[in-house]
């Protein structure tokens, strides 16, 4: 069973912390209590770990209208903190170790002192303490935080009829984990309130299967915007990580009824295809591409099949789930593409972002990884995503509703 070794090795961190902070605990708590609760907790969530394993059924639809995902987040921020909280008793090891290994040899009668650096201990309290405080007021306070998130974009050639032309820019949904409707109908007014003239949705409406997108399908039907609703597919939107074959007809069935339901919704999904975006006769191509990811990532995504009969004559924004596409096709292309809008990242819902600065751990897997980029004279802007994946909360990086103003560039 693969969740023995997983159980072990959370055992071994779990031991680890115990033994390097017990004695730090005592001074506060000096008595039986601590330790029959540090263990309960960890034995329930053992206990829990392998409770879901053994009745984990794969080929269900993981339509998750309920909280595991909260109960999973939690046990992923007791271990992370837990984790990054070792760190200093590691160096406190590595530091007794090389001090005993000194006394050993350098025949000195003199006893070094082996005992742990009060200094160290404390830091792994205070670290696993604010890390496990801080990202349970993420899942309190952040996971349904949406910003509005305001960017001008300049582009030449772009109409001057046009100027200020408003987009709504919207990514990430993964709606298997969203669990409020009522939540979504709240980011939809706001979008609402915006008088779009076009909203874009950039892909991974759901995180597996379609079914879970059916409680929202009435909230979606909401937004509205002047010149309509386009939307592209994510990586997640194939249903990959299910272990459905392709070329199954569970997984085909499963794929036309996800395409079905983005149509119902009102979306215009562009799978390798372009629009004309035509406003009192100013107009500029938008252009979709399905989802090409670098790396292991699918590659479904055909920029030359969707750029095919492109009027290059006019300003071209192209839609495309994941921002390595940018650097590693888009960019390099001959394409006269203008500005490209994309999700993905989520900001890895961890962060810093006050004006004037930014920073993820994504930034160093994905270069464009929040708001507007350039490179090789072609532009990007990178939504930050509107749901969750995973970890059920947000830090730093709120839930992002993009308002872009796109304006010509003399
Ligand atoms: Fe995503
Ligand atoms: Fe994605």
């Amino acid at each position: 069973m693969k969740i023995l070794p997983i159980i072990l090795f959370l055992f071994v961190i779990d031991l680890y912390f115990y033994l390097g902070t017990i004695s730090t605990i005592r001074t506060f708590v000096n008595n039986s209590i601590y330790p029959v609760f540090y263990w309960l907790i960890s034995a329930l969530i053992y206990a829990a770990m392998l409770y879901v394993f053994l009745n984990y059924e794969k080929r269900t639809p993981s339509i998750r209208f309920n909280d595991s995902i909260v109960y999973s987040s939690l046990v992923f921020i007791v271990f992370i903190a837990k984790f990054i909280g070792i760190l200093p008793l590691i160096i406190d090891d590595v530091i007794r170790i090389f001090k005993y290994l000194t006394s050993f040899f350098s025949n000195s009668n003199q006893q070094s002192d082996l005992g742990r650096l009060n200094f160290l201990k404390n830091s792994a309290l205070i670290i696993s303490g604010t890390l496990f405080s801080t990202l349970l007021y993420g899942m309190i306070w952040g996971r349904y935080n949406f910003k509005k998130n305001y960017q001008e974009i300049f582009i030449r050639d772009w109409p001057l009829g046009l100027d200020n032309y408003k987009i709504i820019h919207i990514s990430d949904l993964h709606l298997g984990g969203f669990n409020n409707v009522g939540k979504l109908e709240e980011a939809i007014e706001m979008i609402n309130s915006e008088s779009p003239d076009l909203v874009v949705f950039t892909g991974d409406l759901v995180n597996n299967y379609y079914d879970e997108a059916v409680p929202y399908i009435d909230a979606l039907k909401k937004i509205k915007s002047k010149d309509g609703k386009l939307s592209i597919l994510g990586n997640h939107d194939y249903a990959d990580y299910t272990g459905m074959k392709r070329d199954s007809a569970e997984w085909k069935t499963n794929f036309r009824k996800l395409l079905k339901l983005e149509k119902e919704v009102g979306f215009d999904l562009l799978l390798n295809e372009s629009r004309v975006v035509s406003n009192k006769k100013k107009m500029f191509n938008i252009v979709g591409v399905e989802n090409w990811g670098a790396g292991r990532f699918n590659k479904d995504g055909d920029l030359d099949i969707a750029m095919r009969g492109v009027d290059d004559s006019i300003p071209t924004i192209l839609l495309s789930h994941d921002p390595s596409h940018f650097r590693e096709v888009v960019s390099k292309s001959d394409y006269k593409i203008d500005l490209q809008l994309s999700g993905h990242t989520h900001g890895m819902q961890f962060g810093v972002e006050i004006p004037g600065f930014k920073w993820s751990p994504v930034k160093y897997r994905y270069k464009e990884w929040a708001g507007l980029y350039e490179h090789e004279g072609k532009q990007i802007y990178v939504n930050r995503g509107l749901g969750h994946l995973g970890y059920a909360g947000r830090v730093g990086i709120m839930p992002d509703i993009s308002v872009l103003n796109i304006k010509a560039k003399i």
